[in-house]
């Protein structure tokens, strides 16, 4: 093998180069406490980066789990759905619910629990509502090898740091949807190839709705929600391709559709401050926004995580 000969000079020069750019502390706070991180300069680890070793094989375990959900969890996993239908390219997508850096964000206050929560709780919210299961026991080997994924992807992000990208990106326009538009831009745009005449989905292509999509307690219930994953995501082909009215009237029609119902759901955001288009009524006062035909669960009692002892006094 050839090598080209040492020239000092510009050796010591480059040393000196990478030392300089060398972060030292990769994570510091700043005067006001706050965790100053280059976020542009960091990237999530791969399938291909898991080491060889006990602790990789419980990362790629979590992985697997992440893609191949109801195979590997048929009690839980009981619907059409798997984490990759929505987390998409293994949770690292940007656009599609990033996962990257969720381990460092959490224990986390969740206005929609009314108190701070866990990562595993978090897991569990997306296991009964946004796949319409049944909570994973906090304390299974499956629940542990999820999380141990979910640090893999968020390794090197401080612990606190709350990564720009960690809430799938807001609509960038309030618009109102028009459910009849939607069921034409449904068939028009090509969805209904994939996801099936009456969103029941196609082998492994996703349910949109029906009694095996997404639960009404879904963050995708919400019409601005799985809009604007709809607006950056789909058609799965050409995604990029609708407008933001396009995605609005898409949106009004799918979330139009029945879908499973999600127990205890009334209690959500107990102190308020919810969204306005919550799609079913809450204890707190909110009036359901354009709420679908409900489906009954099979298993109601399993389908909801318990809520955390709230902080404070009472909790002493
Ligand atoms: C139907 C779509 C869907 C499916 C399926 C789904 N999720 Fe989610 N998940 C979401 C949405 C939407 C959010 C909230 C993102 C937002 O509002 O920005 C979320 C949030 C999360 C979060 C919190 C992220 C954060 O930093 O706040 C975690 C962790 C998570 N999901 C894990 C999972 C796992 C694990 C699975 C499989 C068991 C799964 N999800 C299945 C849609 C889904
Ligand atoms: C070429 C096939 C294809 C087409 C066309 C397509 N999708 Fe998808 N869609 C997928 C796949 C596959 C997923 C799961 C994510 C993944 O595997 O990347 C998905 C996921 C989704 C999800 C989130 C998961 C779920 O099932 O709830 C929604 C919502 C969605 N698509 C809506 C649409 C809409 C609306 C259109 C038309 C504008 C559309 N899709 C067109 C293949 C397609």
């Amino acid at each position: 093998m050839r090598s080209l000969p040492a020239r000092p000079a510009a050796v010591a020069l480059l040393a000196l180069m990478a030392g300089a750019c060398a972060p030292d502390r990769p994570a510091s706070q700043d005067a006001h406490g706050a965790v100053a991180f280059n976020e542009a300069a960091w990237t999530a680890k791969r399938e291909a980066d898991i080491p060889a070793d006990s602790l990789g094989a419980s990362v790629k375990r979590g992985l697997y789990l992440l893609r191949f959900t109801p195979e590997s969890l048929p009690q839980y996993a009981t619907s059409g759905l798997r984490c990759t239908s929505c987390h998409q390219d293994d949770g690292i997508k940007l656009s599609a619910g990033s996962l990257t850096g969720a381990h460092a964000r959490f224990p986390q206050y969740m206005s929609r629990t009314g108190a701070v929560i866990d990562l595993a709780d978090r897991v569990n919210y997306c296991f009964t509502r946004s796949l319409a299961g049944n909570v994973l026991p906090k304390e299974s080997r499956e629940m542990t090898d999820i999380l141990a994924y979910l640090a893999f992807i968020s390794e090197g992000i401080p612990s606190g740091y709350h990564m720009s990208t960690a809430a799938m990106p807001k609509m960038p326009t309030e618009l109102e949807g028009d459910a009849a538009r939607g069921a034409q831009l449904y068939v028009e745009k090509t969805c209904s190839t994939c996801h099936g005449a009456n969103g029941e989905g196609l082998g492994v292509l996703p349910p949109l709705w029906g009694p095996r999509s997404y639960s009404i307690g879904a963050s995708m219930a919400r019409i601005e929600r799985v809009a604007a994953f709809i607006y950056r995501n789909m058609p799965q082909v050409n995604p990029g391709s609708l407008s933001e009215q396009e995605a609005w009237d898409l949106a009004a029609y799918i979330n139009g559709q029945p879908r499973p119902d999600s127990p205890a759901k009334e209690f959500d955001w107990p102190v308020g401050g919810n969204p306005k288009d919550v799609p079913y009524d809450l204890r707190s006062g909110h009036k359901a926004y354009r709420p679908p035909t409900l489906l009954p669960r099979s298993t109601p009692q399993r389908a909801i995580v318990p809520v955390p002892p709230r902080a404070g006094p009472a909790a002493r």
